[in-house]
């Protein structure tokens, strides 16, 4: 089992109590593990991705990446900035992410839709519990900052499911 780092703060002159930052950390750690997973699945599709609909998914797929690159890097950041240590690597990563795994073998666009719409909607779920046990805890920043990855999930999960009838 790979170690984490939650529970081990660094000083900070940051105001906030040491139980709302120990909580902070442990979400965002949570979330930031899933968000590096989901990444590389959504890189999977759009390295792979075939079918008619190839131009719009490989398109669509890098929108997503870049999108989930900027949240993963203020989530990770969010962590230092809290006095924890972002659970970033690729050993802790695979060890901690609470989803499915992505499948290698997918091809067609579809499926690989489906399984990113399946990816996306149990991450928000996720992020929204992450969103009031941080509110809970005293951190609104964090919560914010949930709030707005909750959110771009949400638009992600929507663009998927419209492809799907
Ligand atoms: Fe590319």
């Amino acid at each position: 089992m790979a170690k984490t780092s939650t529970g081990i703060l660094h000083a900070t002159r940051n105001d906030l109590g040491a139980n709302a930052r120990e909580v902070s950390v442990g979400v965002l750690n949570a979330a930031l593990a899933d968000a590096i997973d989901l990444t590389n699945g959504v890189r999977m599709a759009h390295w792979t991705v075939r079918g008619p609909q190839f131009a719009a998914l490989h398109a669509l797929f890098e929108t997503f990446y870049d999108q989930l690159g900027g949240t993963t890097d203020e989530i990770a950041e969010r962590v230092v900035q809290l006095g924890g240590t972002p659970d970033g690597t690729t050993q802790l990563v695979g060890a901690k992410s609470r989803l499915e795994p992505y499948p290698a073998g997918l091809r067609d666009g579809m499926d690989h839709v489906k399984a990113l719409a399946a990816r996306y909607a149990a991450l928000a779920k996720e992020v929204r519990a992450g969103i009031a046990a941080t509110g809970d805890a005293g951190d609104a920043d964090t919560s914010d900052l949930l709030t707005g990855f909750s959110r771009t999930l949400d638009k992600g999960l929507w663009m998927l499911e419209a492809h799907l009838g």
